[in-house]
């Protein structure tokens, strides 16, 4: 079964394949069985260094490129001009694909400047290399020097979301200006069995914690990428975040947990 459902004004397939740690043989594997169970949105990053083993699961599905969601994401020390149109260059050689669906700035840290490393992602989308600009780990602050800066419509932020760390006020900038948040570590890295309201709402659905953290994040209007292994997970994964529906008392039931693990602090 295809993924139909998409996020904000670009379309974004809300339910994506996180790829961090994917590697060799089993890693390309995992994403060929994952395109071919339904998944469309595959997410990587140049940092995550397994680029080619993406590709090599892409290439081996069979699914056209034309039916796929491709990301991945440039690093803070690629963020120079010229380090932009070079290492995109070659993420796409990696990736095996000759445009991007998504190009993300990974963080704004080191050699990132709005101005310049924008009027690169500005440039690969007049040249059609990338279809549509992302930002990941934004403030809001950075992410209205980003809208002042770039041509292209920001189509997606990546930030950790989970039940043990949210930032709404971050959703609400991509509601407004009609975005995909996309949730990055949506399962808080497997931590969500360890929460009792999450594991609490999941024995009222007779589903598990990691379901429910995805339909959670769905109900919030997030795009999620969870990371997956093995088929079982990978089908599991693709089924709750498509079709378990959860109430408004299990979300804010959830929404109310105390927070207090950001997995992915700068
Ligand atoms: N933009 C950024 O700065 C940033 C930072 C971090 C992550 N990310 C992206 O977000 C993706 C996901 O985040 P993440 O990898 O940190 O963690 P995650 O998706 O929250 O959790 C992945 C962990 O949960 C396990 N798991 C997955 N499905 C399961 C299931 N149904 N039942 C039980 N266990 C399950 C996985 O094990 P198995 O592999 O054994 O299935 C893995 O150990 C990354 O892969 C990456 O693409 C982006």
């Amino acid at each position: 079964m295809e993924d139909q459902s998409t996020v904000g004004a670009a379309g974004v397939p809300a339910v994506g394949l996180g790829t961090m740690g994917l590697d060799g043989d089993a890693g390309a594997r995992s994403v060929t069985d994952a395109i071919e169970m339904g998944y469309r949105h595959v997410d990587t990053a140049q940092i995550y260094e397994n680029e080619s083993v993406v590709g090599r699961g892409i290439a081996a599905a069979d699914v056209p490129r034309e039916e796929l969601f491709v990301a991945t994401k440039v690093w803070a020390d690629n963020l120079a001009y010229d380090d932009v149109l070079e290492s995109t260059a070659e993420s796409m050689a990696k990736l095996g694909v000759e445009y991007l669906d998504l190009l993300y700035v990974h963080r704004p840290i080191d050699t990132y400047d709005p101005e310049t490393t924008l009027a690169a992602f500005d440039h690969l989308r007049e040249e059609g290399q990338i279809r549509h600009v992302g930002v990941s780990n934004f403030e809001a602050d950075e992410l209205d020097t980003a809208r002042a800066h770039l041509d292209a419509p920001i189509a997606a932020h990546q930030m950790e979301y989970h039940p043990l760390f949210t930032r709404p006020e971050l959703l609400a900038d991509a509601r407004d200006h009609d975005y995909a948040p996309v949730a990055y570590s949506p399962l808080a890295g497997g931590l969500v069995t360890e929460v009792d309201d999450v594991v609490a709402v999941a024995e009222r659905h007779d589903a598990t914690p990691q379901a429910v953290s995805l339909a959670w994040l769905r109900a919030k209007g997030c795009a999620v990428i969870p990371k997956a292994s093995s088929a079982k997970h990978l089908r599991s994964n693709f089924e709750a975040a498509r079709t378990l529906e959860l109430d408004a008392d299990d979300v804010a039931r959830i929404d109310g947990i105390e927070r207090e693990r950001e997995l992915f602090p700068e």
